[in-house]
């Protein structure tokens, strides 16, 4: 394989172009897309526009993209969550290296059937468990995996998901309803249900979980009259958290974080501003969108359905019990956890700019403050250094990737189990649930409510 790694996108939004392609364009010595497959016009003429792709390189769908020679080394499928089966089996059939967008699929049969394709051709499928590749979330693992907490007997792992993100995505946005994207659980929280798993090296015997959307609803809303739109006049605008004014015009969340108060953010924090226009950040673009799009709808009358708190009670095979808490209502973005073994007690933050592990010894009460790497770019630095093992795995510069097909089926598979406790009241006993799964089972019992 060419030292220059030839990419092709399946998807040019959010993550296609602004994650993967932006990394290619910082990286061009390494890696270059040569390819792209994305049905939106525009999003699909920027991204052409950005490597030079030719009119034959441009694709308004992955099946014309896949079908025909081989045009790539390795594809990228970055398209929803509900998109990523077809394309990445196809891709697999026809011989390439795949990096497949989280959640792998959104039933579990599907996710097996994943795994086992990639396995059977032999390729690399790798998924975007973006975290393990993090500073903060490797030094935690190393910390769990040495040994120095003794016997971890407790882990208590919170994803505080800030209100202005939970608006975005979980209420306004694309994973607001399970049936349309995925619950969240899965589409959110796989990520952390997957460090849990990586952090502890141990399998979960049992599981039990309850939610439910407590705020985001209509008989939440502050007063009966507000319109459905923030725009059109609402009479609490300038006192709602949730404005979208607020939120995409004004910057409310990040100033509030102490962020320039004199500033247009737009272009310096892109996202979330970046979806809502097909990445034009202009004010008027914005304004636009929020007059006509999903973006500017009140929150509190949206058609969403996915919780906003839910929490996970698991005991793994070794007797570790773990309390798994998510909810979208924190004031600022990140995770809050806590092992307590028998010889030490790491305690750690990763929080939108502040990230520390703190590591209590038990016997002398010394406490090591670990400051892990700020690295910049997206999720702690854990999208550019996924992307940079992709890359390496592709050059054989290493055997699989840390978040492969296989290690990722675990966390995928906690999701859907979490979800049916939630959904029956039940206790899942993991290791009959396991081996449903890994049965190739087409059972109702291991399927998503709403596959
Ligand atoms: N790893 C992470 O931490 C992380 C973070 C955010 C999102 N995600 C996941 O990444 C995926 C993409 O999210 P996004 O925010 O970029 O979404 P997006 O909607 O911005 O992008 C998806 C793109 O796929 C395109 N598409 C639709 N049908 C297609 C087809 N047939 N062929 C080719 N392209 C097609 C859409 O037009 C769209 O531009 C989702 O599954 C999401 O859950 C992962």
């Amino acid at each position: 394989m060419a030292a220059r790694i030839r990419l092709a996108a399946v998807g040019a939004g959010q993550r296609g172009a602004d994650v993967y392609g932006r990394y290619a364009l910082e990286h061009d010595a390494d890696v270059e897309f040569v390819a792209v497959a994305e049905p939106i016009a525009e999003r699909r003429a920027r991204f052409s526009g950005q490597y030079d792709l030719p009119g034959e390189a441009q694709f308004s769908t992955w099946e014309d993209l896949l079908s025909g020679p081989r045009r790539a080394d390795a594809v990228i499928i970055a398209t929803q969550d509900t998109g990523h089966v077809a394309p990445a089996l196809a891709a697999l059939e026809a011989g390439y290296d795949v990096l497949l967008e989280k959640p792998m699929a959104t039933t579990l049969t599907d996710c097996v059937a994943l795994t086992v394709a990639a396995e059977k051709a032999g390729r690399v499928l790798q998924i975007c468990h973006v975290l393990r590749y993090t500073d903060f979330f490797t030094r935690v693992h190393d910390i769990v995996q040495s040994g120095r907490l003794g016997d971890v007997v407790t882990y208590q792992h919170r994803e505080n998901v800030s209100y202005y993100h939970m608006a975005h995505s979980f209420v306004r946005g694309n994973w607001r309803r399970a049936d349309q994207s995925s619950p969240m659980i899965l589409a959110k929280s796989c990520h952390d249900l997957d460090l849990i798993y990586w952090i502890l090296g141990e399998r979960v015997a049992q599981l039990s979980s309850v939610g439910t959307l407590r705020h985001y609803r209509a008989d939440q809303a502050p007063r009966p009259d507000i319109p459905l739109r923030c725009l059109d006049g609402c009479p609490i605008e300038a006192d709602c958290p949730f404005s979208a004014p607020g939120i995409y015009l004004d910057f409310r969340p990040w100033r509030s974080m102490g962020l320039a108060d004199d500033q247009d953010l737009s272009t310096t924090l892109e996202w979330p501003m970046s979806t809502l226009a097909n990445g034009d950040l202009r004010r008027e673009s914005i304004r636009r969108a929020l007059e006509e799009g999903p973006y500017g709808r009140c929150v509190y009358h949206c058609d969403n359905d996915v919780v906003d708190t839910q929490i996970v009670t698991m005991q793994t095979e070794a007797g570790t019990s773990i309390g798994f808490f998510m909810h979208g209502h924190s004031h600022v973005e990140g995770r809050t956890l806590r092992l307590d073994g028998t010889r030490a007690t790491l305690e750690g933050e990763f929080i939108d700019r502040r990230q520390e592990i703190r590591v209590t010894d038990h016997r002398t009460g010394a406490t090591d403050i670990i400051h892990p790497e700020m690295a910049t770019g997206g999720h702690g630095g854990g999208d550019q250094r996924l992307m940079a093992e992709f890359l390496a795995v592709l050059r054989g510069e290493g055997q699989r990737p840390l978040t492969d097909a296989r290690a990722s089926l675990e966390s995928h598979l906690l999701a859907f189990a979490a979800e049916k406790a939630r959904l029956e009241s039940i206790v899942v006993n993991m290791a009959e649930y396991r081996s449903w799964a890994m049965a190739g089972s087409t059972s109702p019992d291991v399927i998503l409510p709403h596959a």
